[in-house]
């Protein structure tokens, strides 16, 4: 089986800070890099690195070309990546605080010029009941998901970040909503019965995952533990891209999930988002 990943591509600046900045402070940084980034971009390096042959949909700015040269080493398929001329890449302005926590401000750039026809072209180029992956970062999701489903793919969808605009979505469609506590609440609320025949992954940072199948099944794991947490950018990214990977290697569920929870713990212990993400050996030497 085969993963489609429609999504973001961001440069990431990342300032590492004492804490998050309040309303009206102006705090000063210890220092200040720029990373490869964007839910899309982490999700596919996730994939990768955790063995799956992975295609990226999406589209940049000349200023993002790094990005595709970086996907591009991992392994995954870039022919369906568009670099436009005159527009800029997705940015995130990130504040790393010195317990690992992070805020995030999005700038769309090239994120918001994917259209329904790229959207068409990419998904032609994979067989039927291929999992499409997706994430709240991108334009045209609403063309996206129907298209998808009307092609009749797996659409797992990361609806992150979370905002009013997923009500218009047709979000029946979607296979596995991946999630976190405060997204998975949201969820419930915006979207009601509308979901009753999904499967929903929901991520409790310390306190592990749970899986609620649309069919009444529910499969809870811990937490597993590495050492502290440095930098929670894109922990839910190597999460979500390992549980699906793993699903495309045909492990089950419960194994699915204590994959990604592993590659999850890994990944908080270091800088970055992209780079942080584990391969599988080191995964695998953290469950053995
Ligand atoms: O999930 C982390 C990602 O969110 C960052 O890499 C940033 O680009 C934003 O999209």
């Amino acid at each position: 089986m085969q993963v489609l990943n429609i999504g973001s591509l961001n440069i990431d600046l990342v300032y590492r800070v004492p804490h998050i900045v309040q309303p009206g402070e102006t705090l000063s940084a210890f220092s200040v890099s720029r990373h490869a980034g964007g839910k899309g971009l982490n999700q596919s390096v996730a994939l990768a690195r955790a063995g799956v042959k992975v295609s990226h949909a999406g589209v940049i700015g000349q200023d993002g070309i790094f990005l595709k040269e970086l996907l591009e080493k991992e392994d995954v398929d870039c022919s369906n990546i568009t670099v436009m001329q005159d527009h800029p890449t997705g940015c995130a302005i990130i504040q790393v605080a010195d317990d690992g926590e992070n805020s995030i401000i999005l700038l769309h750039g090239t994120n918001y010029c994917i259209t329904p026809e790229i959207i068409r072209d990419a998904l032609k180029k994979i067989p039927e009941k291929s999992i499409v992956l997706l994430q709240n970062e991108i334009s045209a999701l609403k063309e996206c998901i129907a298209i998808a489903s009307e092609m009749n793919m797996r659409i797992f969808f990361n609806p992150s970040p979370m905002d009013q605009t997923i009500t218009d979505l047709p979000l029946e469609a979607i296979d596995t909503f991946l999630v976190n506590e405060y997204e998975s609440s949201m969820l419930k609320k915006l979207a009601g019965k509308r979901i009753a025949n999904c499967n929903i992954l929901t991520t409790f940072g310390a306190d592990g995952a749970e899986y609620c199948g649309q069919d009444g099944e529910i499969i809870r794991i811990p937490a597993v533990k590495v050492g502290n947490a440095v930098d929670t950018t894109g922990a839910g990214d190597t999460f979500t891209g390992y549980f699906v990977a793993s699903l495309i290697r045909g492990k089950t569920i419960e194994d699915a999930l204590q994959t990604a929870a592993a590659a999850a713990a890994i990944a908080v212990t270091r800088n970055g988002a992209a780079e942080a993400i584990p391969y599988m050996n080191e995964v695998k030497d953290l469950l053995h």
